[in-house]
Formats: structure tokens, sequence, C-alpha cells
């Protein structure tokens, strides 16, 4: 998740985007989790979904990554199967966790994190060059990620209000915390890591919002100021309600269904499976 100062909570996050950890039959089936295998999962958040894949390997084991402190206690807290476990490591650096780039993992797992832990240009090949470390031949790279285009009405909106508030683009820009590339540029990625890419695809998923709760988190509004964190962090603490109320008025229109005002986010996800040769 977040790589830097951690904003997560369980209950947040929860609150915000809890539809993320429940959208993901389609990379669960890539994963095809066997009794006995040994998969390492890549940003596991606060752990549902890493819990979830213990279950299903009795005999097997997986190791939880997360930066955030915060996660990774409330995963140890709240998941404590014999054959779970969860480690605070920022995944930019996944070499400095010995465990995890051994060579023993017969899958590597990730869900929604990879578009924040990539975010880098720097730090991208590192990663993927771990990845490919800590797979035994023959293992796989299993991921689901925003990919382009991904909640592109929200994030093109922050941009033009922040600028309309008299914020220089570049800087608007730089604040954006997320990389959602696209199908191609990750299937290049993968090869030049010496992945063999047996599937790389987009799906166009809108997604609906959370409902609002009582105390402003949840709903559209919840989403920007939770995952949105980081490009309003420039704008100064007094003016940032302001600003969310503007990015949440433009958004109105586009984003609610007009049969029964729910309001969608237009999420692409980018899902991969590349194997070790
Ligand atoms: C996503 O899971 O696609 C996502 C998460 C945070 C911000 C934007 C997108």
């Amino acid at each position: 998740m977040s790589q830097s100062n951690d904003k997560w909570s369980a209950e947040a996050y929860s609150k915000a985007a809890g539809f993320v950890p429940k959208l993901t039959t389609t990379v669960i089936s890539y994963l095809s989790a066997q009794p006995t295998d040994k998969i390492l999962d890549i940003g596991c958040g606060d752990g549902p979904l890493t819990a979830q894949i213990a279950a299903s390997i009795p005999q097997g084991h997986i190791l939880g990554l997360d930066a955030s402190a915060s996660f990774i206690q409330t995963a140890q807290e709240n998941h404590t199967s014999q054959n779970c476990n969860f480690k605070l490591q920022d995944c930019r650096r996944i070499a400095e966790c010995a465990e995890a780039v051994d060579g023993s993992w017969d899958k590597v797992f990730s869900n929604a994190a990879l578009h924040w832990i990539l975010r880098e240009p720097s730090t991208r090949d590192a990663v993927f060059k771990d990845v490919y470390s800590a797979l035994k031949p023959g293992g796989i790279f299993v991921f689901e990620m925003g990919g382009k285009g991904n909640v592109e009405a929200v994030h093109s909106t922050i941009l033009s209000v922040l600028v309309a508030n008299g914020y220089a683009l570049s800087t608007a820009r730089e604040s954006c915390p997320w990389f959602f590339p696209s199908d191609t540029w990750m299937t290049r990625q993968l090869q030049k890591t010496g992945f063999e890419v047996e599937k790389c695809e987009l799906e166009y998923r809108p997604t609906k919002c959370t409902p609002k709760s009582a105390d402003g988190s949840g709903g559209l509004e919840g989403w920007i100021k939770l995952m949105g964190a980081e490009m309003l962090s420039v704008v100064e603490e007094s003016k940032r309600e302001d600003v969310v109320r503007q990015v949440c008025d433009v958004l109105e229109t586009v984003v609610t269904r007009e049969e029964d005002g729910s309001q969608y986010l237009n999420y692409v996800r980018l899902r991969a499976v590349a194997r070790k040769a």
C-alpha cells in the first residue's frame, strides 16, 4: 500500500473501498491455489484475502508483506492461522526480506497494491526482479492492479481542481500516488524481467461506491479523502475540505446513475499470470 507516511487504517479502508478485497473471483481463480502451495502476497493490506488464500492451502503457507504498520498490526491481530504470516516490508524493496527472495515460492500474488508500489519509475525494475528471484523455476506471478484509464474521471478532476485553485500542473501530477499501466507496458516489463507471460488483460469494471457514513467516511467523498490523500496534501489544511467539495461537485453528474442516484467509479483492472522460466 502507501509507501511513505502511514495513512492507512483497516476501518477507513473498509469504509472507503471495502469492495476491493471482495471483487477478486477472477484473480483468485488464476492463482489456482493448491493445498501445499507456498505463496508470497505483495501489498497484503490488512490481510483478508491473504487469510482467505491461507484457508485454501492447508498444507501450504502464505506470507503477506505490506509497508503499512497499521495494516500489518491489524492483519496479525485478525488472522492467526498457523499457515498465514504477515511482515512489515516496503514492497519497493522486497529483497530486504531475505526469506521473500530465496527462490522457494510456488506463487507470488498481489491484489490492488502494485499501482502504489510501482509509482516511482526508478524502483520498478527492482520490484519485478525481486518477484522473479522469489519464485521457484516454473513458479507463477499472479496479480491484479489498476490499469490504464483506472478511475480516470476522479484522477483528472482532482488534477483540474488543484490547477483551478492555483497549484502548478506539475505539482499536482507529482503528487499523484498511482501508476496505472497498460497491458502493453506490463507485458513488455514482465518479458524484460524474464517471465513468460501467460495472460495479461484489462477489464473495465465500474464499481459502486460504498455508502456514505454519518462521520463523512465512505462514499465518493470518503474515497477521495483516503485514496487521494497524497494529492490533497499539496493543499493547505484549512482549504482541503473545500477542495474535496469542489472535486465532488464536478464529479456529481459524471458518476451518478439517474435510475437510483448510486455513484460508480470506473475501475479498470489489469490482471496477469507470468511464469518464471
Ligand atoms: C484501485 O484499486 O484501482 C485503486 C486504489 C486506489 C486508488 C485508485 C485506484
